[in-house]
């Protein structure tokens, strides 16, 4: 039986694994689970599920559930370092990592340290530290294994196959709701068509990333770190009917791909399963009916955060991290309606220009970085309101 410890129970990517976990009763047992603020979501999982240590973000939160579930028979807990403590419970087998923000990294490291199985959603923690995750990955042997659809599929394209034989990774993007716009015309965006993404309905900041190409970005630092390829090996191809989820191109010139329905109960099966395969818990993909799968070249001008995750996967160091924490208060900034979507690219740029690198930061040095980027983009974001409010 695997015991699991779900890290973010109340998200898109939280609920969804639920209900996967639900199909397979005999297989899988929640053992942890945590929430932010959500307690309209995580009471019914708590009912349902009865685990035995619940987290939530704060002490507030912890008091209005208390008063809500009075037979909850479970631990509860807040606040970050709990999530630690739940992704490192005794009994726990696997941990689901479905936080959004840099806010996985240390539970995943502490989960990883004692030899967990990491099934990882949270692709910010790989961006803001995945140099460290691999040096304990090497050191203790735990097991990671992506859920994001387009590693999911890199990760079965690779069964069997040795990366020294591996030529690019080519990753798929849907291209969102702006492929094909202008600079000029993303300046009119409203933030109800940000949120809108043609085919993946998701949680808001990754919807947010998904409409400015920064979570492609993102997903190439992910790419880098989990599969242990250079950036150069790293190839982004728009394809807007999300059908292949990602490929491997081989040095023979085979290219293996992996293809579906979008659906992300799949990979997280997959995540789960491993190393075997379960019923499917997703419709099934009939080609025919989907008649075209057609693909482009991403338009890194009107898109520069692509562009920027580049530079920042081969630069390395403290540079992700950078990016990303600005990426994270940019996209608060912007769902806050305190700053444009067509200005969230400038304002990361002139967060990652100011940073003074680090070349191999320890935790602590990513934990400040990542503090001094957010500190940044808020000053900046004041400074911008300041200026646009007055008369
Ligand atoms: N959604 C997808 O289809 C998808 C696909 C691929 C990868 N991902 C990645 O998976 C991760 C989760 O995405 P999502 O779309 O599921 O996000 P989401 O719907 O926004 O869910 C985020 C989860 O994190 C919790 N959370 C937020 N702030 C917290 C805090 N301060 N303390 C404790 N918990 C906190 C939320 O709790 P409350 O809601 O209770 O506050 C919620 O349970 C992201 O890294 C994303 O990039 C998502």
């Amino acid at each position: 039986m695997k015991r699991l410890a779900l890290l973010g129970s109340t998200g898109s990517i939280g609920t969804q694994t639920l209900d996967v976990v639900s199909r397979h009763p005999d297989k899988i047992t929640i053992t942890a689970i945590s929430a932010g603020k959500n307690l309209d979501v995580l009471l019914p999982q708590a009912e349902r599920f009865s685990p035995e240590l619940i987290v939530v973000a704060d002490e507030e939160t912890a008091q209005k559930f208390k008063k809500a579930a009075p037979s909850f028979q479970g631990r509860l807990k807040w606040g970050e370092q709990a999530l630690t403590e739940a992704a490192t419970h005794p009994q726990v087998t696997h941990v689901v990592v479905a936080l959004v923000g840099s806010l996985g990294l240390v539970p995943t490291l502490r989960a990883l340290e004692l030899g967990r199985v990491v099934a990882l959603a949270n692709k910010e923690t790989l961006v803001a530290g995945g140099h460290l995750v691999h040096e304990v990955l090497n050191k203790n042997g735990g097991t990671l294994i992506p859920i994001d659809s387009e590693h999911s599929a890199i990760f079965q394209c690779l069964k069997g196959e040795s990366m020294s034989e591996v030529k690019t990774i080519w990753l798929t993007a849907s291209g969102g709701p702006f492929r094909g716009y202008t600079k000029e015309k993303l300046k009119k965006v409203t933030k109800e068509q940000v949120l809108h993404h043609p085919i993946w309905k998701m949680g808001n900041k990754i919807t947010v990333d998904s409409a400015s190409l920064m979570n492609k970005g993102l997903e190439v630092i992910e790419a880098k770190w989990l599969f242990g390829v250079s950036p150069e090996q790293i190839r982004v191809v728009v394809h807007p009917q999300g059908i292949i989820h990602s490929m491997v191109e081989f040095v023979d010139g085979s290219v293996i791909a992996q293809l579906g329905l979008p659906d992300m109960k799949t990979p997280i099966q997959v995540a789960l399963s491993f190393p075997e395969r379960w019923d499917s818990p997703s419709p099934r993909l009939n080609l025919a009916q989907v008649g075209t799968l057609t693909f482009e070249e991403p338009d890194l001008e009107t898109f520069p955060l692509l562009r920027y995750a580049f530079e920042v996967a081969s630069e390395g160091g403290s540079l992700p991290t950078v990016l990303n924490a600005a990426n994270e208060e940019a996209v608060r900034l912007f769902l806050d309606e305190d700053l444009p979507f067509c200005e969230i690219p400038d304002l990361i740029h002139a967060a990652m220009k100011s940073h003074q690198k680090k070349t191999f930061p320890s935790l602590p040095e990513v934990l400040e970085a990542d503090r001094w980027a957010r500190q940044f983009v808020k000053e900046a974001g004041s400074r911008e309101k300041s200026t646009t409010t007055k008369p």
